[in-house]
Order: structure tokens, then sequence, then C-alpha cells
């Protein structure tokens, strides 16, 4: 097996098992024990015939290229995950002890889910809101904890994937009919969050904005982005509750440089891979925009897990 087959084989055992933190032992041993299989396999006389079946013809982490030989969009990826991966992980999981139902699944465990919920949102956002954004709600997990917390409340959910977009609509169809729950696609302007703002009657008055799991995927000139609109959107006293990924924490920097293999031959591909931040960093150009961090929270020791208050609007 090609190195690069086998560090693919590596992350994506990592991904199926879950682990949200894999470490340079960790790949090496897999990547080792993996060589040691394959030899066992082809014994020591001639190579003898491929194994079969042989492996899945996906690319992973990366989505296949467009008509035009190049991705077209960002969230092709993200789409790719939803239609090509995630039902493999669902497939080959049936079969062990875990079944998925929805994307996202895969991803950490309810205890991790509830317990960070619970402690940054019913702890900070007051029990009177009404008005919440959600950036990269996925299938919803979050999304449903919101709505069945704050009875009276209207998310508008963003993102930049339409599979994930499509699944979220078919997951919370009920919610999605009642107007509580409003999707919209992430396109190439970076105003989306205000003009909805705008259109929803919700402009300067948003209590929460929100997103969880989703932001150790995007770099900070986008990231950015998302700040800004807070900062205009948000009411002043609006919570900002995000989780991004940590390179100066003990897990971030594992995985930052447990995936180097991985990550270091899709450089300028669309792909999965983290964006690293530092708590000093996230504080600092937050300050600039007029908020002040009022929580911090350590669920994984890997990302930073922030509640920020609206102080003050910046001056445009
Ligand atoms: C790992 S999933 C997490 C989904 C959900 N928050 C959860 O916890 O299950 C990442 C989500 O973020 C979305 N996403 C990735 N990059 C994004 C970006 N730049 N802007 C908005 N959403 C993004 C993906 O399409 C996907 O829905």
């Amino acid at each position: 097996m090609a190195l690069r087959e086998t560090i693919v084989e590596v992350a994506k055992d990592v991904a199926r098992r879950a682990v949200r933190v894999p470490t340079v032992q960790h790949l090496i041993e897999r990547a080792e024990s993996l060589a040691n299989e394959e030899r066992n396999r082809m014994g020591p006389a001639e190579p003898v015939a491929p194994p079969s079946p042989p492996p899945p013809a996906v690319e992973p982490l990366t989505a296949p290229l467009g008509q035009h030989g190049k991705q077209e969009r960002y969230g092709e990826y993200w789409d790719f995950y939803v239609d090509r991966e995630f039902p493999e992980l669902v497939q080959r999981d049936a079969s062990g002890n875990t079944v998925f139902t929805w994307p996202g699944d895969e991803w950490g465990d309810e205890q991790y889910w509830r317990q960070s919920f619970d402690k940054m949102f019913k702890q900070h956002v007051p029990p009177e809101s009404t008005r919440f954004a959600e950036i990269g709600p996925g299938s919803g997990k979050y999304s449903l904890m919101v709505l069945e917390a704050w009875k009276n409340a209207t998310v508008a959910a963003f993102d930049v994937s339409r599979s994930y977009l499509k699944v979220l609509e078919k997951r919370c169809a009920p919610l999605v009919a009642d107007g509580r729950l409003r999707p919209f696609v992430i396109e190439d302007r970076p105003d989306i969050i205000d003009r909805t703002a705008e259109q929803l009657g919700w402009a300067g008055e948003l209590d929460c904005l929100y997103s969880m799991d989703a932001m150790v995927h995007v770099d900070l000139q986008y990231l950015v982005a998302y700040w800004l609109s807070a900062a205009r959107t948000l009411r002043i006293g609006g919570k900002l509750i995000m989780s991004v990924a940590d390179a100066t924490s003990d897990g971030g920097f594992n995985k930052l440089v447990g995936d180097v293999p991985v990550c270091f031959p899709l450089q300028g591909k669309m792909c999965p891979k983290f964006e690293w931040l530092s708590p000093q960093l996230v504080e600092q150009v937050l300050g600039r925009l007029g908020f002040v961090i009022e929580a911090t929270y350590n669920f994984n020791h890997r990302d930073f897990f922030f509640v920020a208050r609206l102080e003050r609007r910046p001056t445009p």
C-alpha cells in the first residue's frame, strides 16, 4: 500500500471511529498496523492478485472536481460529505456498534452536545430571547435544542452546503413549516446575515448568533465576516456563542501536528481541514469589534469555546 493511501486509510479510520483528537502516535501505530496487515495478506512470496474487493473508488477528504476541472463552490466539499461520505459511514457502522441517522451524529456524543448547550446557551442567553441566528447548522442538532429551550424563538440558519440544508429541512420539517426555523444558503456575498436580519426586521436586535463545531473549519479572513455581521446585527448585550480550533491547547497542538501528512498534499483544495486560532487572537480581534469575552469553556481539550457579549458597535 502506498504511503499516501495508508495515510488516507488511517485518516478515514480515525474519522469513522469519531476520534476527535488523533495523535501523531496514533497515526504512526495505525499506519504500522495497516502495513503489517498488508504484508501478512500478501505473504513473503511473489505478489499475488490484488485484494478483492478493491477499495471504494472514493477520493477521501476532497470533493470531486466540477465540469471545469475545479471545484466551483466552497460548500461543495460539505455537499460531498453529506451525499457520498456519510452514507458510507452509515453502511459500515450498521454492522458494528453504532448506527448514525443524521450527518453530524458521528461527531461527539449526546453528553458533549448537552453539556455544551446547557453551559454555553442556557446560562448566558436570557429566557425571553426570540431572535437567533446559527452558522453551520449541519443537520440541526443545536437548532433543535435552541428551539426546544426557547419556545417563542425563531432561528435563521445559514450554511454553505445545500445538501446539509436539505437534510436540515427534512429533519426539522415541522419547525420549518411553522417558520420557526428559516434555512438560508450562504453564497459569495459576505453580508448575507445582515441582509437577512433586515428582511426579518431583526437588524440590530438579534439576541444570539451561534456556531458550534463548524467554525473550526473556517479561516480568520472568512470568519471575521461573520463576526462583523454579529457586531452589526446583535443588540447591545446580545451574545456571540462559538467554538473555534485552538492550536495552543494540548489537543489542538496534537491535531495540528498529527494532521500534517493528511493535509499537506491537500494545500489549496477544498477539504475539512482545521483552521487554527488561539484564545488571545479571538479575544483581541473581537475586542476591536466591540465584544468582551463573557465566559470560556473547555469541553474537549482542543477547541476554544467562548461566549462573547456585544458592548458597543464598531465604528463603520
Ligand atoms: C462539522 S459540521 C457541524 C454541524 C453542526 N453545527 C453540528 O454540530 O452538528 C460543519 C457545518 O458547517 C458548515 N460550514 C462549513 N464551513 C462553513 C462556512 N464557511 N460557513 C458556514 N457554514 C460552514 C458545513 O456545511 C456543516 O454544516
